[in-house]
């Protein structure tokens, strides 16, 4: 490997401001559209929120009312953007940054072969210099800060020195803060679901990169399932960012925000009523209930009534003239279970 020659970047990038940098939830294609981060907004109020990822050309050229769709309570808010073209890549960072969004996030970490024939996503850690220009350029674009969500390496590459490398190129263009999800990405033979199950995690990895260098803000993601592992993390790391575990367990985002932010904790059902409004709002507007209810399916996860919850909103929430009245009626049915309980 080549020494690497640390060149002066034209501009820094802002850091993510501290407190918001500890508690965030990670960009899900399909999932974390704007209603879902409406809801975990409802639920982590002081959790930084991502996009699913949207290719530079889609920002560009594509319908962005519909792409870059964001409800102003759901700040702060990032936009993830996939590419690998510094020129494209820049463009989409200004119109995300005037489009409303608190950070441009780069994504060096999907596997998926769609994503490998544009190379882009996960095949970017073999690229680190065109990941420096591209961040260069997106910096050089829009004021907010511009940063890298990436893997610790991908196939069979295992050695930590070429991890660093990476992170120290893309740093000297400027970026500050790194997701790291803490994995290699496979790139032959495994799906994308695999690629976030079989690729052993190494946390220690993301804990070594801040200890040297100490000056960069490290989230680390990656299989974190409750709330004392996530607190852990924090011993070692700026931030811990959730995926699955919040979108499957979303009370768990709640309680994560108590513990570390303080304030009372809400009940679920509480929670979910402060959504009417935005949920009314939505219906009238001509949204399908089922459209948001999808989201809200793993509120009671683990709790009596929670599969009769799930079950409600799933078959009720696809019926012609779905509204709010069915989530009363599926909350009402957990609430008897918990009268029960109580009695
Ligand atoms: C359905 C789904 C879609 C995903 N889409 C993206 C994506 O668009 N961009 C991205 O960087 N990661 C994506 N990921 C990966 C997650 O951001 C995260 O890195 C991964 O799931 C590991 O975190 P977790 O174990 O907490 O879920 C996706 C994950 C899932 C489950």
């Amino acid at each position: 490997m080549a020494a690497m020659i640390p060149t002066p970047p034209t501009a820094v990038s802002p850091a993510i401001p501290a407190p918001q940098v500890r508690l965030s939830v990670a960009p899900m294609m399909d999932w974390t559209d704007s209603h879902c981060r409406v809801f975990h907004r409802a639920i982590a109020p002081h959790a930084r929120l991502y996009t699913e990822m949207v290719h530079a050309n889609a920002v560009i050229h594509g319908d962005r009312e519909r792409l870059l769709a964001m409800d102003p309570v759901e700040h702060p808010v990032a936009l993830q953007l996939g590419g690998s073209e510094p020129a494209l890549l820049a463009q989409a960072a200004r119109i995300g940054a005037d489009w409303g969004f608190d950070e441009i996030n780069l994504n060096c970490g999907c596997p998926s072969d769609r994503v490998q024939a544009g190379r882009f996503g996960a095949c970017l850690m073999r690229e680190p210099d065109l990941v420096a220009e591209s961040v260069a350029a997106m910096i050089g674009a829009c004021a907010v800060p511009v940063t890298v969500k990436c893997r610790l390496g991908v196939d069979d590459e295992h050695r930590f020195e070429v991890f660093l490398d990476f992170v120290d190129r893309v740093a000297a263009a400027g970026c500050r803060s790194f997701v790291v999800h803490a994995r290699n990405a496979w790139l032959k033979g495994l799906s994308p679901k695999e690629n976030r199950e079989v690729p052993p995690l190494r946390y220690d990895w993301a804990y070594r990169l801040k200890r040297e260098r100490p000056g960069l803000q490290v989230v680390v993601n990656g299989g974190i399932a409750d709330l004392t592992e996530a607190t852990a993390h924090l011993e070692h790391a700026d931030g811990a960012m959730l995926g699955r575990a919040a979108y499957h367990d979303p009370y768990l985002l709640h309680r994560l925000d108590v513990a570390w932010f303080g304030g009372a904790e809400r009940s679920r059902a509480e929670l979910l009523r402060s959504l009417r409004p935005y949920v009314e709002a939505q219906l009238e507007r001509g949204v399908f209930l089922k459209h948001i209810a999808r989201h809200l399916l793993g509120l009671f996860h683990g709790e009596r009534g929670g599969r009769a919850f799930r079950q409600i909103l799933s078959e009720g929430a696809h019926r012609p003239g779905a509204d709010w009245a069915l989530i009363e009626r599926a909350l009402a049915l957990t609430e008897s279970f918990a009268a029960r309980d109580a009695a």
